[in-house]
């Protein structure tokens, strides 16, 4: 038994399967427990792991166990999340935080009640390059931020259990999903946005391609604009292009990552791609290293409940636009 805090993992899917890996490298924290509605899936997670199969209330109501990492999908958050907290658990949540700030507000508010920490899985925050460039701007490399470019895509719909990703109503689509990655990386870098005008292809034809545009007023006064693409154009990849009064930074994961690998998974589908790179320790384990770290005195701060709420916001005001037509002031 490794030294440390007990993990119990509740949702072994795509997500679920990376986190596992990065708790095998964690030096103080062990997967002690995982649950899955689908018994293959945490079964092949307690082989590769070492931990033992169980039921999520099981898991919950573990007293040996002090974290929760929550990989269900969005739309069941709240309730692992609320759950976990009222047993005196700290909860590790992948983003986005919750289908609605309702939801949000509930699991902010059952952590804070508890006294547990919760974290948010916005990992862009922990990508080397995203990292670089947030230090360079903050060391002034481009001076004053104007405008900021970020694209993430090149894929079609992911596959998941019960097809989840492709109910709006469970999953938020394209912007809630994923570009909310670039929403909450905008916000680290520039601050508090102040108003979103977005357009999609949601609800058109090719409604398993979805294409979406956001444009975001931060308070600075930066404007930034997110491309997302559920389209298959060539494989995942991202961008950005962050214009200074100074000068440029330009990011292109195609031209950065010349060796990249893509499996299908065990039946022969494949998921959500999950980036990853040749050089460097993967980000997914860096984040939840942080949030263990953080739990065990080590280091000091965590996207927390409040971060992940924040971007939710922006997410949902990009929604409210592409219905609506219209700007929306947060
Ligand atoms: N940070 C990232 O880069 C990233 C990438 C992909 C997905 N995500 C997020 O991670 C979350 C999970 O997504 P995913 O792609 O892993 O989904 P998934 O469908 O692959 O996995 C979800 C798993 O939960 C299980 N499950 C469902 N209900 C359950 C319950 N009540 N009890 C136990 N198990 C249950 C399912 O059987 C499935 O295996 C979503 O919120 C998604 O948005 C984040």
């Amino acid at each position: 038994m490794k030294p440390g805090l007990k993990v119990g993992l509740i949702g072994g899917g795509t997500m679920g399967t990376a986190h596992a890996e990065a708790y095998r490298v964690i030096e103080n924290a062990e997967l002690v427990a995982v649950a899955d509605l689908r018994p293959e899936r945490a079964q092949a997670i307690a082989t590769k792991t070492g931990a033992t199969v169980r039921t999520a209330s099981e898991i919950i109501a573990d007293p040996n166990i002090d974290v929760i990492d929550v990989c269900l999908p969005t739309y069941l958050h709240r309730d692992y999340v609320v759950a976990a907290a009222e047993a005196g658990k700290h909860v590790f949540c992948e983003k986005p935080m919750a289908r609605s700030l309702k939801e949000a507000e509930e699991m902010k508010a059952a952590c804070e009640k508890a006294g547990v920490k919760l974290g948010i899985g916005h990992v862009v925050r922990f990508f080397p390059e995203y990292v670089r460039a947030y230090e360079k701007v903050k060391a002034g490399a481009v001076g004053d931020v104007a405008v900021v470019r970020c694209t993430r895509g090149g894929f079609p719909l992911p596959t998941a259990w019960q097809d989840w990703y492709a109910n709006y109503e469970l999953s938020g689509g394209l912007v809630l999903d994923m570009i909310i990655h670039d929403f909450d990386f905008l916000r680290w870098l520039l601050g508090p946005a102040e108003r979103v005008f977005a357009k999609s292809t949601r609800g058109r034809e090719y409604n398993r391609l979805e294409y979406a545009l956001v444009t975001i007023k931060f308070k600075s006064g930066a404007i930034a604009h997110v491309e997302g693409s559920w389209v298959n154009g060539g494989g995942f990849h991202t961008r950005f292009e962050i214009a200074g009064s100074n000068g440029l930074i330009d990011y292109d994961s195609r031209k950065a990552n010349p060796i990249t690998v893509t499996v299908a998974s065990k039946d022969g589908v494949p998921g959500v791609p999950v980036p990853a790179s040749a050089w460097v320790e993967n980000p997914y384990t860096t984040e939840i290293r942080n949030f263990i770290n953080v739990l065990d005195g080590k280091e000091g701060t965590i996207v927390d409940g409040n971060e992940g709420y924040e971007s939710l916001r922006i997410a949902l005001a990009a929604l409210e636009s592409i219905e609506t037509g219209k700007p929306v002031s947060l």
